[in-house]
């Protein structure tokens, strides 16, 4: 009896199973997807005027979302880079005073235009354009 054969015969189809396995998967807060390059071919829009963006309304914040931290920089430019830093994959925060991305796991920080400004990370961070338009920020490659 194969997983489908035994899963058919407690009343499961492989999607339930695959949905209850990840419950409670959940990672913390500073996983990613364990890829050290960034997404590639993004194009998407956050409404500035949603709560959950609220942070991008001043200089200095920053949120993630679909693998890209975007921040608003202190001079209240918008900036885009991968999420997951290019040593271990580590989720990065962006520290608008300092005028870096910082990674948490080993001391790595970047420059906010992705360079390498600290280690042991070696390779820049993938980059992404942002485009504003009235409250629309579209962030694509
Ligand atoms: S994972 Fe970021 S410095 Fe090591």
């Amino acid at each position: 009896m194969d997983r489908k054969d035994f899963l058919a015969s407690i009343g499961l189809s492989a999607a339930t199973f695959a949905l209850i396995n990840c419950v409670g998967c959940s990672k913390n807060s500073n996983s990613t997807s364990g890829d050290t390059s960034g997404p590639t071919g993004i194009d998407f829009v956050l409404d500035l005027t949603a709560t959950a963006n609220a942070s991008l309304n001043n200089n200095g914040g920053y949120l993630s979302t679909n693998g890209v931290i975007i921040a608003r920089s202190m001079s209240g430019t918008y900036i885009a880079v991968q999420r997951s830093c290019t040593h271990e994959s580590y989720g990065l925060i962006y520290q608008g005073s300092a005028n870096r991305f910082y990674c948490a796991n080993h001391g790595a920080t970047f420059s906010e235009s992705g360079t390498v400004t600290n280690g042991p990370a070696s390779r820049s961070l993938t980059t992404y354009h942002t485009q504003l338009t009235g409250t629309s920020l579209r962030i694509y490659s």
